[in-house]
């Protein structure tokens, strides 16, 4: 398996258990949980869940389309802006609730990286899959 590949799915297990472990953070201290509650849907649901679908879908979809994927370039890429998308979103988000302009700056940055990563998936991705 690619290198890369193999860190996407890497990160999507890390972010997994550090999602899990927000989770029961919030369960155990739920005064403090809705602070947390963005931090830990996005570390399941764009970490955990979309860095598996990033990973699985760049070595699966390729070899059913019987192609080479599109752009590795772009893959290693989009690799970097959605873990540094993710990673400052999570870590700003709980700061944005007081009235940090700072935080606030990072997290629309790091949403910016994020949703930048979405779309070079989606463009890598629509470019590799063919009909066979
Ligand atoms: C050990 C596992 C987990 C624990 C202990 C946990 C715990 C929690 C808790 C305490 C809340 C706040 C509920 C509330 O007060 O409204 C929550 C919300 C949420 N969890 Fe989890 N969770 C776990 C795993 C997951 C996973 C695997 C996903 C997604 C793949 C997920 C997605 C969400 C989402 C999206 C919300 C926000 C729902 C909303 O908008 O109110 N959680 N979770
Ligand atoms: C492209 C990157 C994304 C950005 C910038 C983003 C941004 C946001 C924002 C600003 C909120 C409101 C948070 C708040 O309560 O203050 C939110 C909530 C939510 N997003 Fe996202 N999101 C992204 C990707 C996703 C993805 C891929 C999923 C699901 C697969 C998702 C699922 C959710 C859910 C379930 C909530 C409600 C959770 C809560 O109650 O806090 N998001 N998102």
């Amino acid at each position: 398996m690619e290198l890369t590949i193999v860190w996407y799915l890497r990160m999507s297990l890390i972010y997994f258990v550090a999602g899990a472990v927000i989770g029961l953070g919030m369960i155990l201290w739920p005064s403090e949980s809705g602070m947390y509650t963005p931090v830990h849907a996005h570390l399941n649901l764009l970490g955990f869940m979309s860095m598996m679908i990033y990973g699985v879908g760049y070595h699966i979809l390729p070899k059913f389309s019987g192609q080479h994927i599109y752009s590795p370039a772009i893959m290693k890429v989009q690799f970097w802006m959605a873990n540094a998308g993710l990673i400052g979103m999570a870590a700003s988000w709980p700061f944005t609730m007081g009235d940090s302009s700072f935080a606030g700056t990072v997290l629309m940055v790091s949403a910016i990286l994020s949703l930048g990563s979405v779309v070079l998936f989606a463009f890598n991705i629509i470019k590799t899959i063919k009909a066979v």
